[in-house]
């Protein structure tokens, strides 16, 4: 490691989002530089994989290149690569641990294939002062995930909650497109919330055990409140809902979901809280961790700055930082079974 200090460049493509990275010390971020598909995938309202995997291969050199020149770095400086290894779309995966095997055998750097949750966890460490303290929960909340986590120090995580189906983030997206707003769904759902009433419709909570969470009934109950507020049947098709909805019904049923949704994840924390008593921290992870109303709710938990809250390469590369630190070995950047779980073995 050069001077002292320990430069990881970092590259994610799980989903959507084309992103490369230097961080310093699993903190300090040298470089940033995302290049989002989010436009293309406005027009059709969610991402198509086969789109996504040709979006990143266009867009992975230059993302990595300019993520060394900003960062003012040549391979010489650069002492490990980090790359998201699983979950996410097999074709947008491949394309970024194709890459980053191919640039450690070339450049001779040791490789670190990363989970994509860990790095969602570790964008809490980047560019802070404060850092949390162990043992803490964590929160992870994004488009594929809702998982209550314990870690009792770095790099070691137990998964105490879990959704028993869709993600919160995922549900934020099918809401939006029953009430007619763009993808993502999470965002436009928090603007349209602004002007609406958070108390106008009464949605339910559902009845999961322990710390699990439940999402598909609050999206179908979004669904017949709509049908319902609209005196339609519930036999109405979803799609058509949205031009029979004025602005302000919109942003009522928004703020009602919105609020309902956070209500949720907060007694789940409440929860968690009162059986894990010895936790001193309470970290949000994930791109809904962007959400203004959870930060409000939770305002003594620990949160991304909103702009590390989606997905980006300076998590992967602080994720790694700490791999290093626990002593987990490199990858083998010639095996081929370093993204999803499927290990195909010879027989
Ligand atoms: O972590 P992420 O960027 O990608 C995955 O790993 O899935 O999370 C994307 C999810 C999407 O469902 C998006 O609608 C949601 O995060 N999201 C939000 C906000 N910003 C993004 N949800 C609620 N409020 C937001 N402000
Ligand atoms: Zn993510």
């Amino acid at each position: 490691m050069s001077d002292g200090n320990t430069r990881i460049l970092g590259i994610e493509t799980s989903c959507d989002e084309t992103a490369a990275s230097v961080v310093e010390n699993g903190k300090k971020i040298l470089s940033n530089v995302v290049v989002s598909q989010i436009d293309i995938f406005a027009e059709y309202g969610g991402v198509i994989p086969e789109v996504a995997a040709r979006s990143h291969l266009e867009a992975i050199q230059p993302v990595i290149n300019k993520a060394l020149k900003d960062a003012g770095c040549t391979w010489n400086d650069i002492d490990a690569i980090a790359v998201t290894h699983a979950p996410g779309l097999l074709g947008s995966l491949l394309i970024g641990t194709l890459t980053a095997r191919t640039l450690a055998i070339l450049h001779n750097k040791p490789l670190y294939a990363v989970h994509h949750l860990k790095s969602h966890i570790y964008a809490n460490w980047l560019e802070t002062e404060t850092e949390p303290e162990f043992p803490l929960l964590s929160l992870v909340v994004s488009g594929g995930h809702t998982q209550i986590l314990y870690m009792p120090r770095h790099d070691e995580f137990e998964i105490i909650g879990t959704t028993h189906d869709d993600a919160i983030g995922e549900c934020f997206d099918k809401v939006a497109k029953i009430l007619g707003l763009p993808y993502p769904g999470g965002p436009a759902i928090a603007k349209a919330a602004k002007n609406g009433d958070p108390n106008k419709y009464k949605l339910p909570h559902p009845k999961v055990e322990n710390l699990d969470f439940s999402f598909s009934g609050l999206k179908t109950a979004v669904l017949r409140a709509v049908q319902k507020e609209l005196n339609l049947p519930i036999s109405h098709p979803s799609h058509d809902l949205k031009s029979h909805l004025t602005k302000k019904q919109v942003a009522d049923f928004a703020a009602s979901f919105e609020k309902t949704a956070v209500d949720i994840l907060s007694e789940k924390l409440a929860l968690a809280r009162e059986k894990y008593p010895e936790t001193k921290s309470l970290v949000i992870a994930g791109g809904v961790s962007a959400n203004k109303a959870l930060r409000e709710k939770l305002n003594d938990a620990f949160f991304p700055d909103p702009k590390l809250s989606g997905d980006n390469g300076a998590m992967v590369a602080a994720a790694a930082y700490y791999e290093i630190k626990a002593g987990v070995a490199e990858t083998d950047p010639y095996k081929l079974n370093i993204y999803p779980r499927i290990s195909i073995e010879a027989k």
